[in-house]
């Protein structure tokens, strides 16, 4: 079965920070209760024990490709997993990573549990990461990020190259830059995605509980009340 998911990038911004983070993870848990889509939010590593124990997954916005030891202010797999998460970004565009290291990042998540996300800014590349077999390979082009143009949309061919380049099975193809509506999210899935990576469509929105109602109407395997 193709259970899309919807993957909240909570970024750095101070609208998903503190109390306001807080709030917006109780209204995915919210929404994903009511609709049935499964929602992962991405809250800021500092903050994540505020988010731990919640009935919703948490996944980190970056990890280290570092074992235990003398690594000051690195990000250990094993503390994300103390933190509450059970997955973490790998080399989004706001923090890229050589190609070794996203390599190492993805096994160590392999070994400790965690699921993987690798962000892809071209077709070349999400070949080049497919071959590291993580969970979930995100294809966002950078210029679109942030932009409120969906990339679903504006570049459907970049997002349904990249759903073709990936052969493995098991790999399954997010797509992200500029979502923001259950419209976007639709198109995505059409074109062979099994989800999407989205932060300010959500995140800055005036009534975030309200975006995130309308990003997952159209997916829904439950009615939608919100
Ligand atoms: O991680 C998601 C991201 O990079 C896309 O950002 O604000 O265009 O949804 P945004």
């Amino acid at each position: 079965a193709k259970e899309p998911v919807i993957i909240l990038n909570y970024k750095t911004y101070t609208e998903s920070m503190g109390e306001q983070g807080r709030k917006l993870t109780w209204m995915a848990m919210e929404v994903m209760k009511e609709t049935g889509v499964r929602i992962v939010a991405c809250p800021q590593l500092p903050e994540m024990y505020h988010h731990k124990n919640l009935d919703i997954e948490i996944f980190a916005q970056h990890v280290d490709p570092i074992e235990p030891g003398g690594h000051t202010g690195h990000i250990l797999p094993e503390a994300l997993k103390c933190a509450g998460a059970t997955g973490t970004l790998i080399n989004h565009s706001e923090d890229r990573m050589p190609a070794d290291q996203i390599r190492k990042c993805v096994e160590l998540c392999r070994k400790h549990g965690l699921t993987s996300v690798v962000c892809a800014e071209s077709v070349e590349k999400v070949k080049e990461v497919a071959a590291f077999k993580p969970d979930y390979i995100a294809i966002e082009p950078p210029e679109l990020i942030g932009s409120g143009i969906p990339v679903s949309k504006a570049n459907p061919d970049i997002v349904r190259n990249s759903v073709n380049a990936v052969t493995d099975p098991e790999i399954k193809v997010l797509c992200g830059a500029g979502i923001s509506t259950g419209d976007d999210v639709k198109a995505a899935l059409a074109l062979g995605t099994h989800g999407v990576l989205l932060a300010s469509g959500v995140v800055k929105a005036k009534d975030p509980k309200k975006a995130l109602y309308d990003l997952v109407s159209l997916i829904a395997p439950k009615t939608v009340t919100g």
